[in-house]
């Protein structure tokens, strides 16, 4: 079994953080969405691992590198443009060759892995095995008909009228079977060839595809509340240390985790939260559900359901929710207000607000 990741496309729905980062990239609880998503597939006991790559490819391979960290042999693919899921398996066909295949989407977090659909897959041997969840809108996800005996009957991609509410939830396993069924579609109207209309010519030509439907929480990371949803998610099961320093002045409440060179000095901390290496809090209230990247200042400063990218300052900053502070951003001088306030500042970007 080998796997497949795409983390390719473009993500433009993640601006201004997809500006100057691959949406792959970006953190949740303090590690790329990409890196969860390889430590689930090394998790699965899969070692050949395929990564497709666009524009922003040299960010990506810079971040992972040969793989070997996770426990994974990565082989890169180029995507020059961004044609469609069903195009990616197309370009990785000599990669894949006849073996079969996890292919899961760069941006979707699954939480608990993917053991479970790769050891059904194994053991029943279909031809194609689809992870599907209910979700609130199915006109934004792909969606499967799933028969009383698990079989799929039919797949459209963001279908107007959907026939049910089970999502795909982006990760699929294939046999060679996909490969004839990727070069047999045409582009759909968004110009894409889309791996769910493989799929619907696999069920049309009597293959056997089957549905895992997964019951706990996965997320695609595509919008800003995706990603703080994920975010305070991922805590939840964070564990509690601390390899940093923490004056006596300060209070660590519930799980906090302070990494090595961090320095956290008359400031409360209440958990989840974690804190990143080297990562400088003075004066501040934190949390809940906050992650702080590493070389951070956070300084005079209440945040809480909040993501900050490395390298950013928050200073003098009062009830600040539900943000997003880019790499190196700097954010300042928010006076005390009625209501919480929101900031979503891209990398490099300053919020100073003169009293
Ligand atoms: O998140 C689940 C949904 O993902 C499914 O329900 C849909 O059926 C499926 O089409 C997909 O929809 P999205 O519109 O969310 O796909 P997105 O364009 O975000 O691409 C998913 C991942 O694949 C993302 O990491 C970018 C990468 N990608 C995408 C395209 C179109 C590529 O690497 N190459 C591509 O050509």
């Amino acid at each position: 079994m080998k796997a497949l990741v795409l983390a390719g496309g473009t993500g433009t729905r993640l601006r201004p953080f997809t500006h100057t980062l691959a949406k792959q990239l970006m953190p949740v609880a303090n590690k790329p969405v990409l890196f969860h998503c390889l430590e689930s597939i090394a998790d699965a006991g899969i070692t050949s691992t395929g990564i497709i790559v666009g524009g922003r490819g040299d960010d990506l391979r810079r971040a992972v590198g040969d793989g070997s960290r996770f426990g994974l042999e990565v082989t890169w693919i180029e995507q020059r443009e961004p044609l469609g899921l069903a195009h990616c398996v197309m370009i990785a066909a000599d990669f894949l060759g006849d073996d079969d295949f996890v292919m899961y989407l760069g941006d979707n977090i699954v939480s608990g892995g993917i053991g479970q659909p790769v050891k059904e897959f194994a053991a029943g041997r279909p031809d194609v095995l689809l992870m599907v969840g209910p979700v609130d809108d199915p006109t934004a996800f792909g969606i499967a008909e799933v028969g009383a005996d698990g079989r799929v009957l039919g797949l459209a991609e963001k279908p107007a009228v959907p026939s049910g509410d089970l999502a795909l939830i982006g990760v699929y396993v294939f046999s060679a079977a996909i490969h004839r069924a990727v070069r047999s579609i045409v582009p759909s109207p968004r110009g894409e060839l889309e791996i769910t209309d493989a799929v619907g010519w696999l069920v049309e030509h009597g293959a056997d595809v089957r549905a895992h439907v997964f019951s706990g929480y996965w997320k695609d990371t595509g919008q800003v509340d995706d990603l703080l949803d994920c975010n305070r998610e991922l805590l939840r099961t964070l564990e509690p240390v601390n390899l940093g320093t923490v004056d006596v002045g300060s209070e660590l409440v519930g799980a906090v985790s302070v990494a090595a060179g961090a320095r956290v000095t008359g400031s409360r901390v209440t958990g989840p939260v974690v804190i990143g290496r080297d990562t400088v809090v003075t004066d501040s209230r934190i949390g809940p559900y906050c992650s702080i990247g590493d070389g951070c200042v956070v300084s005079g400063a209440e945040i809480a359901d909040s993501i900050v990218l490395d390298g950013a300052s928050v200073r003098d900053v009062r009830a600040i929710e539900r943000s997003v502070a880019g790499r190196h951003s700097r954010i300042g001088g928010v006076p005390a207000g009625d209501s919480a306030r929101r900031l979503l500042l891209g990398d490099g970007s300053e919020a100073l607000i003169e009293p």
